[in-house]
C-alpha cells in the first residue's frame, strides 16, 4: 500500500486542515526518545499478548470487514499501540497519516470537535486513495456526554467510508448507544510471563546491568502495565549502576516487600505508639506514600488466614481510609486510622478467641515464603 497513490494521498492531506494527526513532528533520533516510545510496537507482530484480539482484528482487516471498534482496559496494555498498528496495516507506513484522524485527551473533547473536526475529516473525499478512513478517539471516556450523543449520528452517517475506534480506560463512561455501535475488545493487564520476555529483550538491547531480583521487582511493581515496566527500567538504569531490587524500590519510592512485612507485623502485634512511630519514620526517611503502604498491607492481609468477620471489618475500614486519602486528607491522620482499623480487628479476634480457644491468631502468608503466625495482642 505504500505506493505512489499513497504518497499522493499523503500530499492531499493538507486538504483536511482541521485534521490534526499525531506524529507529524520532525523525526528525532530514537536514542533521545523515552523507552516507552522507542519500543512502541510498530506493527501488529511486535505486540506482545492479546493474540486472540489481534488475530480477530487481522482477519477483519484482511476480509475488508472492519467494524467500528471500542478498546477498553487499564493503562499501558497496548490499546493505542494496537490501533496505530492497525492504521499502518490498513493504509501502509506512508499513507496512514493522511487516512487517519487521531484525537486524544489533549484536544478539546466537546461537541465542537464532533461537529467540526470529525465531520470535516469523515465527510471529505480523498482523491487517489482507497479503503476506509479511520477516526481514533483516544481516551474517549473524557468526552462530554453531549459530544458522545452527537457522535452516534456521525458514526451512522459516515459508516460508508469511515471507521471509528474509541479507546478508553473506563467503558462505563461511554454511553450505551455508542457501545452498541462498536465491537468491543477488552485489553486485560499483561501477564507477568509476557512482560518478562519483552523486558529481558530490552535489557539486552540497552545493555542494562540488571539482576534477577531487579527484574522480578519491576514486574511485581508494574501490575500488568507495560508502560510502567519500561519507565521504571529506564529511570532506575539512569539513576543507579545496577538495577536490583533495592535500586528499583528506591527509584520508584514504593515500599519493598521487606518494608511491608515489617509494617504488617507491627500492625498485628505492636502497640499503637510503636506502630505509629515505625510507619511515620519509614515515611519520613524513605518518602513512602501511605496509599502504597496500604496496598501492600492489603495484599498480605488478603492471603492471611483469619475469621471472615474480622477480615470483612478490616477491609471495609481500609476502603474508607482509601477514600479519605483520595480526597486529600493528610497522611498523618490516616496512619492513625490504619492502626485503629487493625486494633479493632484484633479486638474482634480476641472476642472470638474468648469464645473459641483457637481464635485470636492471624496466619500471614509471605510472598513466596513460609506462613508466619502473629498472635493478636492488645496494645
Ligand atoms: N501489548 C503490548 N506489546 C508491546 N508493548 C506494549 C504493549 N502494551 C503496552 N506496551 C508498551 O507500553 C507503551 C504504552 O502502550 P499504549 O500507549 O499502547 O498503552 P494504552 O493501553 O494505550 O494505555 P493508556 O490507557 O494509558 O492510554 C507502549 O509504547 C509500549 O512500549
Ligand atoms: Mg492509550
Amino acid at each position: 500500500m505504500a505506493s505512489s497513490s499513497a504518497a499522493a494521498a499523503a500530499s492531499a492531506a493538507g486538504a483536511v486542515a482541521s485534521a490534526p494527526v499525531e506524529d507529524e513532528r520532525p523525526e528525532v533520533s530514537p536514542d533521545t526518545l523515552p523507552w516507552v516510545e522507542k519500543y512502541r510496537p510498530a506493527t501488529m507482530d511486535d505486540l506482545i499478548a492479546h493474540k486472540d484480539i489481534l488475530g480477530t482484528i487481522n482477519r477483519l482487516i484482511d476480509n475488508g470487514k472492519l467494524p467500528h471498534l471500542l478498546f477498553y482496559g487499564p493503562p499501558g496494555t497496548g490499546k493505542t499501540s494496537t490501533i496505530l498498528a492497525c492504521a499502518k496495516r490498513l493504509h501502509g507506513e506512508r499513507g496512514w497519516k493522511s487516512m487517519t484522524l487521531v484525537l486524544n485527551a489533549s484536544d478539546d473533547r466537546g461537541i465542537g470537535v464532533v461537529r467540526d473536526q470529525i465531520k470535516g475529516f469523515a465527510g471529505t473525499k480523498k482523491l487517489f486513495s482507497t479503503g476506509v478512513k479511520l477516526v481514533i478517539l483516544d481516551e474517549a471516556d473524557a468526552m462530554t456526554s453531549d459530544a458522545q450523543f452527537a457522535l452516534r449520528r456521525v458514526i451512522e452517517k459516515y459508516t460508508k467510508n469511515t471507521r471509528f475506534c474509541l479507546i478508553c480506560n473506563y467503558v462505563s463512561r461511554i454511553i450505551p448507544a455508542l457501545q452498541s455501535r462498536c465491537t468491543r475488545f477488552r485489553f486485560p493487564p499483561l501477564k507477568r510471563s509476557e512482560m518478562e520476555a519483552r523486558l529481558r529483550e530490552i535489557i539486552d538491547l540497552e545493555r542494562v546491568n540488571a539482576t534477577e531480583t531487579g527484574v522480578q521487582a519491576i514486574l511485581r511493581l508494574a501490575q500488568g502495565d507495560m508502560r510502567r515496566v519500561l519507565n521504571v527500567l529506564q529511570a532506575t538504569s539512569l539513576g543507579f549502576d545496577t538495577v536490583d531490587e533495592a535500586s528499583v524500590y528506591a527509584c520508584t519510592g514504593d515500599p519493598s516487600p521487606k518494608d511491608i512485612r515489617l509494617i504488617t507485623q507491627a500492625l498485628l502485634t505492636s502497640s499503637v505508639a510503636e506502630t505509629f512511630e515505625l510507619i511515620r519514620d519509614m515515611q519520613a526517611s524513605r518518602g513512602l506514600a501511605l496509599g502504597d503502604i496500604m496496598q501492600g498491607v492489603a495484599r498480605v492481609m488478603e492471603r492471611a488466614v483469619q475469621p471472615a468477620k474480622a477480615k470483612a471489618a478490616l477491609f471495609s475500614a481500609l476502603s474508607r481510609i482509601e477514600v479519605r486519602l483520595a480526597s486529600g486528607t493528610p497522611d498523618k491522620h490516616q496512619v492513625g486510622a490504619l492502626i485503629a482499623a487493625f486494633v479493632q480487628m484484633r479486638e474482634l479476634l480476641e472476642d472470638d478467641g474468648d469464645d473459641e480457644d483457637d481464635g485470636g491468631e492471624v496466619l500471614v502468608a509471605e510472598e513466596g515464603g513460609p506462613t508466619s503466625s502473629s498472635s493478636a495482642q492488645s496494645s
